[in-house]
This record gives C-alpha cells, structure tokens and sequence, in this order.
C-alpha cells in the first residue's frame, strides 16, 4: 500500500528506480534510472531544498519570519518554495532570463516571488544573475541565501539519502553511477557515499555536455538546461562550484547536444518516462558506459527532472528544428539542408574586431555573397546561435575599403562601430526554404543556418527561392 504523509516534506526522496529496458536492450548491462522527477516538486532539487533549509535553521541562519533567497534555473527555487513556504517563510528565486518560461509560472504558482536576471553577462556584471541576488539579501532583513553551489547541505541531501537509497535498492550490486553536474552537488554526494559504502568499487561518470567546461569543453554555450560549467568570454576569474568536488567523478563522458535532446526524447517515447534534456545527457552517458560493461554490471543513472517544464524546448518538435537538432526527411516538406551545398564559407568575426580585420576575414574566405557574422566569441565548438550579436555586410565593408588606406585617419584601424548591422534571423538546417522566407519577412536580405544550435552558413534571401 502506498505511503500516507503528514506533510508532503515526508515525500521528499524514497524514489524509485526503473530499469530502462528498451534503450538498453542488446546491452552488456542493466541500466536503471533513478527516477527524481517523482519528488513532490517535480525534481532531485527538492531533496538539497529540504536539506540546506534543515541545516540553515540548525544553524541559527534562518529564524522565524525570515526570507529565503537563492539563484536558479528553476528546480531549486521550486524545492526551497515547498519546503520555505511550508515552513514559514518568504521566499524570492533569482531566475535566469535563459530559462524556460514555464519554470518560473511554476516557482510562482508555489507563492515564490520571481526576480529575472541576465547570465549571458560576465560574472563580475553587477546586472548578472549570482550580482542581483546577493544585494536582495544584503538589503532584506532576516534574508538567507541558500547558495546551493557553495553550500555543503547540498551534497550531504545525497549523502544522507539519495546514496543510501541507490546502494539499498540495488541490494549492494551498483558498479556505476552516472549523472549529470550542475551545482556537482548530485555527483559529489552521491558518488562520494557509493564509492565509501563500496569500497572504492563503484565507477562515477559525470555526463557533461560536449562544451561544457567540467568535461574538459571551452566553456561555449549548450543547449541542455542546468548543467555544465559555462564560460563567458569577458569573465575575468572563473569560479568552480564549492559543492562540486572534481575528486568525486572518475571520468566524463562529454554529450553533444544532438545525443541528449534526442535520447530524452526517446525516453519519452520508447520507456514511457516523460524527462528534462539533462536526463537525456545522463542516459545518453550511461548507454555509452554500458557498452563498455559486462553482465555483472549495473548501471545507475539520475534523472533530474520531469519534461512537463520543456515541452515548448525538447519535446517540441518546431523547437527543436528551428535550432537545427531535427532534420526529417518529408516528401513533401523540402529542407534547407540541401541548399547548403551552394553555400560560400561560414565568416565569423568577433564583435570587438576592427575593419581591417572584419575585410582580412573576407579576403581570406572569398567567393561568398552573404553577410559577415558578428559573434561575442569564436570558439573551437564553433558559433552558438546564442553568441551572434550583429552582423556587417560585404557592400559595407567593401565601401569602407575603398575609402581606407595606409594614411593618418585609417579606417582600417577603427572599430567595426556604426558598420555594424542586426543580428540576422535563423532557421534550422530541418527547416523548410519556404520557412526561411517567412522568418526573413522583408526586412532582412540573408539568414543564418543553424545546424545543431550553431551557425554553420548565412544564405542570402535568392537561396530560398519563392
Ligand atoms: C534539471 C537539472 N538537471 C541537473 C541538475 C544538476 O544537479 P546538481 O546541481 O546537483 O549538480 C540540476 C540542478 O539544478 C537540474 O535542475
């Protein structure tokens, strides 16, 4: 019979675990998932909640009448207004404005106050997200940030319950536990309690998107919410989470955003577990490590949270396409993939980048008619769609030459400035030309193509024909 609680604060953690069968089927090893997105707000979230605002009234930092503030993607906030609002207090989550909008109608509809904040600014940005928090606690009296990637209370909740409970039921036989990292507090825990209670015989792999910088990425942009460590290229001094020890995983396996959109959403479809993109990495991790494994094997793997607060972003297919990570052939529906073949060469220049070195870029790719693409950072991983900000177009540039020279008053030397024009619209390589028209309207002349959430082309508006 099922449990009775005299509080949902009882329902906390006590998840199960579900063997994928299907995904795994033809492997050399089990798979279970441990199935977070179960807990009474929806995600593993709500186990560090209840466990930092236990440890913060120990402690004398939280009193009655007090408020509790904290930064985060959504899953945080939503466990600290459960566990804040049962037990009192006022609670105010700093969100970032990336985040999926139905995150934050959740946090509210729990009686959390919602305060937006850029993170695509350098941490030391006093309009950043982490910058806009810390004055609301310095300014509200009573006022405790929660500070989950600091906070040791964080990893204890796995310490104290998650471990424990992967470790009992699997009756002692798990030899590999993967999840994804955020805060690291899942992974640090977690894997610290198993590898004790085990003797040093369980394995821990931290699923990490491809770029990410815990896995040894660059620190670009991804696409999976809530994990991995983003670098801003203007960030001065680069900050690690203090729950996340580095000594508590034994290996990465770095997931490309294609492998992990995809494989939630063949969670949904083939195992009937309805999940977040970060529990898409975490399998597509453990299907990797799987294959690696023998019959005496088990693999656990943490799923985050549920796919109800993305079904507007991975579980949606015009999503999905308009970013580039869904390309299906339709008879009917022809794509923008092959008109990619007529394209000229991708030119990227940093948004900082003077003329001289915008024409230098176009010199050294020639043949191609379209715009120069302004981004605020040209990495190894190519340009996320995220990091455009502009764009120059060749007539500009071109005229600009004519007029330079090495004479005093050289524009060569000067900053792309008033050249610079608007960020071009994008359109997914799955895409239709016939979308492509639609989303250039009459105002722009050339789009950028998006393949896997990163320009790969910009075609100009005769490409698309019509
Ligand atoms: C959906 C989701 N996945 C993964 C994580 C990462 O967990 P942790 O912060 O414990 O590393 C989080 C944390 O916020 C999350 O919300």
């Amino acid at each position: 019979m099922a449990a009775v609680h005299e509080s949902v604060l009882d329902a906390i953690g006590g998840t199960p675990l579900f063997r994928l069968a299907r995904l795994g089927a033809g492997l050399p090893a089990p798979i279970y998932a441990k199935a977070e997105f179960l807990n009474i707000g929806g995600s593993v979230k709500d186990r560090a909640a209840l466990s930092m605002v236990l440890a913060a009234e120990r402690d004398g930092l939280l009193r009655p009448g007090g408020t509790i503030v904290e930064a985060t993607s959504g899953n945080t906030g939503i466990g600290l207004a459960i566990v804040g609002r049962q037990r009192g207090y006022r609670v105010i989550a700093g969100v970032s404005d990336k985040s999926a909008p139905e995150k934050s109608d959740i946090l509210r509809a729990y009686g959390a106050e919602v305060v937006l904040a850029p993170t695509a600014v350098p941490a030391e940005d006093p309009a950043h997200l982490f910058n806009v928090v810390r004055r609301l606690v310095e300014e509200i009296p009573g006022a405790w940030l929660a500070n989950q990637y600091d906070n040791p209370a964080n990893p204890d909740a796995h310490v104290r319950t998650t471990g424990p409970e992967i470790w009992e039921q699997t009756g002692g036989r798990v030899t590999h536990f993967v999840a994804g990292v955020g805060t690291g507090g899942t992974i640090t825990g977690n894997g610290g309690y198993l590898r004790q209670v085990s003797g040093g015989s369980v394995t821990v792999v931290g699923a990490d998107p491809e770029s990410s910088m815990y896995g040894g990425g660059d620190g670009s942009p991804w696409f999976v919410d809530s994990i991995g460590h983003f670098l801003h290229p203007d960030t001065v001094e680069d900050r690690w989470p203090q729950a996340y020890r580095s000594d508590a995983v034994d290996a990465f396996e770095r997931i490309p955003d294609r492998e992990s959109l995809l494989t939630a959403r063949r969670l949904a479809r083939e195992e009937g577990i309805l999940a977040g993109p970060s529990s898409g990495t975490a399998v597509a991790a453990a299907l990797r490590v799987a294959r690696r494994l023998g019959p005496d094997d088990l693999v656990v793997v943490l799923l985050p949270d549920s796919g109800r607060s993305y079904l507007s972003k991975v579980h949606s297919d015009d999503w999905m396409r308009q970013w580039g990570f869904l390309e299906e052939a339709d008879d009917l529906r022809p794509l923008i993939r092959p008109l990619l073949d007529g394209a000229g060469p991708l030119v990227v220049v940093d948004a900082g980048a003077t003329v001289g070195e915008a024409l230098e870029a176009l010199r050294a790719a020639p043949g191609g008619v379209a715009p120069v693409v302004l981004a605020r950072a040209a990495r190894p991983y190519g340009v996320s769609a995220t990091e455009v900000v502009g764009s120059v177009s060749r007539a500009v540039l071109a005229a600009a030459l004519s007029g330079g020279g090495a004479k005093p008053g050289d524009p060569l030397g000067d900053p792309l400035g008033a050249l610079i024009g608007p960020v071009l619209p994008a359109v997914g390589v799955g895409q239709s030309p016939a979308e492509a028209r639609a989303v250039l309207g009459e105002a722009h002349e050339a789009a950028v193509v998006l393949v896997d959430g990163r320009a790969v082309a910009v075609l100009p508006r005769a490409a698309f024909g019509g």
